[in-house]
């Protein structure tokens, strides 16, 4: 099977070193204008100027009619398995009721956890393929997935089946399951992390690639996120671990101690947690759609973070509650607007940063010769115009593998 993409206003290559991307190289995409790609049996083969490129007269010719094509999106952080969804609890907070407060009377992620133990695994993969749709509207190509909303052991393995069932985007699975004590644990803490550790994690690392936690004062506090990371690695997994995310609770230290490939939110990491993730080697994973949907001011430092030479990574965290997006365009906007990052940084932290930070750094995140042809032609002439407009949905066709997944 060969392919030739032409007509390309921009190819948006994102060629450079075979390692993610800091300080002055996240401005660097690559860009060939009037670009040719060829592609064989799903991989690359050839990435060019136009007049540079010969194409083979049984190639299939896919005409851009003078679009820009970059690598899909790489979304490395989302919560798509879940039934149901909080509408009623976002227009409570529309009257000023906090999201602390909603989890703490028994809703929040408890509330979806319990209509996402009453769904079958078929409900939730056929929820999930509809926010699949979502996402490659958006030009994604590659989420990673956490369950998270079982929190039983059952359930936890039953998303994480479901995950398996997500396509045709590509789905990393992470195992969630300390996200958060479900209603019959309350008050039982250390039950529950016995179940998660001795019981949940054997069973569910043979599903997944990477292990979370919800690292927070009030939820899972740093000893109870050690002791859970160190079981999961002990298993075989990767870590990442939410952080940081509603208050200094140390958080990005632990993730920087464990040598955890993520540290994902850290809204309120400090200078020295960003020095440590640094020495650490550790990706911070930005979330700035959590930060706008549930009303707050305080977004992650990442001029601070790029500065210390970070390798930053953003993604949507969608999920029901506090980020309620599958749109990384939206999030280009808001790293754009809120944090200052430029739309260049974005578009590298969005795919081939993000690609690493999955352990995909060498298949995916990039157009170059010997990748999976992932890409995705966005009806724009200029990729600023990904940061630049908002609340449009700009792709025009994704390809996974070079085959046409969605296309408008
Ligand atoms: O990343 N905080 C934990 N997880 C999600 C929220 C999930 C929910 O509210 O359902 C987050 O923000
Ligand atoms: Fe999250």
């Amino acid at each position: 099977m060969k392919l030739a993409v032409v007509g390309c206003s921009e190819l948006v290559t994102l060629a450079g070193p075979a390692r993610p991307r800091t300080d002055a190289e996240l401005r660097e995409l690559t860009i060939i204008r009037d670009g040719a790609m060829l592609i064989r049996d799903g991989r690359i083969e050839r990435v060019g100027p136009r007049r540079e490129i010969a194409i083979d007269s049984d190639a299939e010719v896919v005409d851009a009619g003078g679009r820009v094509v970059m690598p899909g999106f790489i979304d490395a952080h989302t919560h798509p398995v879940f039934a149901g969804n909080r509408a009623d609890e976002f227009e409570k907070r529309a009257e000023g009721v906090t999201y602390q407060e909603i989890a703490a009377a028994g809703g929040g992620i408890r509330s979806t956890v319990r209509k996402t133990r009453a769904a079958s695994e078929t409900e939730l993969i056929s929820a999930a393929n509809r926010y699949v749709t979502w996402f490659l509207r958006n030009g994604t190509t590659t989420i990673e997935a956490k369950s998270g909303y079982g929190l039983s052991l059952e359930d936890e393995l039953k998303l994480l089946r479901a995950i398996a069932r997500i396509g045709p985007v590509r789905a990393v699975p992470t195992f969630l399951g300390a996200h958060e004590i479900p209603d019959e644990f309350r008050g039982r803490r250390e039950d529950y992390l016995e179940l998660v550790i001795h019981e949940m994690l054997p069973r569910a690392a043979p599903l997944a690639k990477f292990c979370d936690v919800f690292c927070e004062p009030r939820v899972f506090p740093v000893p109870d996120a050690r002791r859970v990371l160190e079981a999961a690695r002990t298993c075989g997994l990767g870590l990442r671990m939410h952080a940081d995310q509603l208050e200094n609770g140390g958080g990005a230290m632990l993730a920087a101690e464990l040598g955890a490939a993520t540290a994902d939110h850290l809204e309120h990491s400090d200078a020295a947690a960003i020095a440590a993730l640094k020495r650490a080697g550790v990706q911070p994973v930005l979330l700035p759609g959590a930060v706008y949907a549930l009303g707050s001011k305080r977004y992650p430092d990442a001029r601070a973070m790029i500065a210390a030479g970070l390798a930053v990574v953003l993604a949507t965290d969608f999920n029901p509650g506090s980020s309620p997006t599958p749109s990384m365009p939206m999030i280009l906007s808001l790293a754009a607007t809120q944090m200052k990052m430029t739309p260049a940084e974005s578009i590298t932290a969005a795919t081939i940063n993000a690609a690493y930070s999955l352990g995909l750094g060498s298949d995916i995140g990039s157009l170059e010769p010997g990748k999976r042809a992932d890409f995705v032609i966005h009806d724009c002439v200029d990729h600023r115009e990904l940061a630049y407009f908002f609340g449009v949905e700009p792709a025009q066709a994704c390809y996974i593998s070079g085959v046409l997944a969605w296309s408008r």
